[in-house]
Formats: C-alpha cells, sequence, structure tokens
C-alpha cells in the first residue's frame, strides 16, 4: 500500500460528476449529459490551467437521480461540501464560478 497524502493535498476543490449509465428505460445522469458535463468540465479546467488543483471525478449514482440533468457535488478544502442536481449543460457558468471562486 502507497500513502498518497501529498498527492491528495495539492488539490484544493475536488468535483464529483455523476456519469451513472443505467439500461434503457430507467433515469440515469448519463442520459441526462452527465458525461458530456464531465468532459465539458474537464476540458476547461485544463484550458484554464487548474487541472493540478482543481480536480473533476467522474462517479457513479450519487443518489439523487432525477429525468433533468447530472449530479454535481463540489468539495473545497475546509468547507461544507455543495451538492447540486438537475444540473445541465445551461448550469456549466453557474458551476464553474462556485469551483473556481477563493
Ligand atoms: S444516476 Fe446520477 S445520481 Fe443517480
Amino acid at each position: 500500500m502507497k500513502d498518497i497524502k501529498s498527492e491528495v493535498e495539492k488539490c484544493k476543490v475536488q468535483v464529483l460528476v455523476c456519469t451513472n449509465e443505467r439500461p434503457p428505460g430507467k433515469t440515469c445522469c448519463f442520459k441526462y449529459g452527465g458525461q458530456d458535463f464531465y468532459l465539458a468540465l474537464k476540458t476547461r479546467l485544463k484550458q484554464e490551467g487548474l487541472h493540478n488543483t482543481h480536480w473533476a471525478t467522474r462517479t457513479g449514482c450519487l443518489g439523487f437521480c432525477n429525468d433533468v440533468g447530472t449530479t454535481v457535488a463540489i468539495h473545497r478544502k475546509g468547507e461544507s461540501s455543495q451538492w447540486f442536481n438537475e444540473v445541465t449543460a445551461t448550469d456549466m457558468d453557474s458551476i464553474w464560478k462556485e469551483i473556481v471562486r477563493e
């Protein structure tokens, strides 16, 4: 087992994006844009040079499935987590502001 604490301490903000996919007929974040949102966020973090300190992580079901958009959780060092669901591509700028605020 390897201790990766020093690697993890580089992370200021971790954003979880549900990309869970279920069989046809069942609701899931993949169906409502979770994967696309995750990829767009990852690309934006890289373009802005923030990807080493602001991590985007795709996840399985976070337990807030809906038929509108994906579920997103923002974990920031030293603060309570922020959770959003029904997140769609049109919410990217709002989520982005929460991610990059100091
Ligand atoms: S499938 Fe995304 S929260 Fe359940």
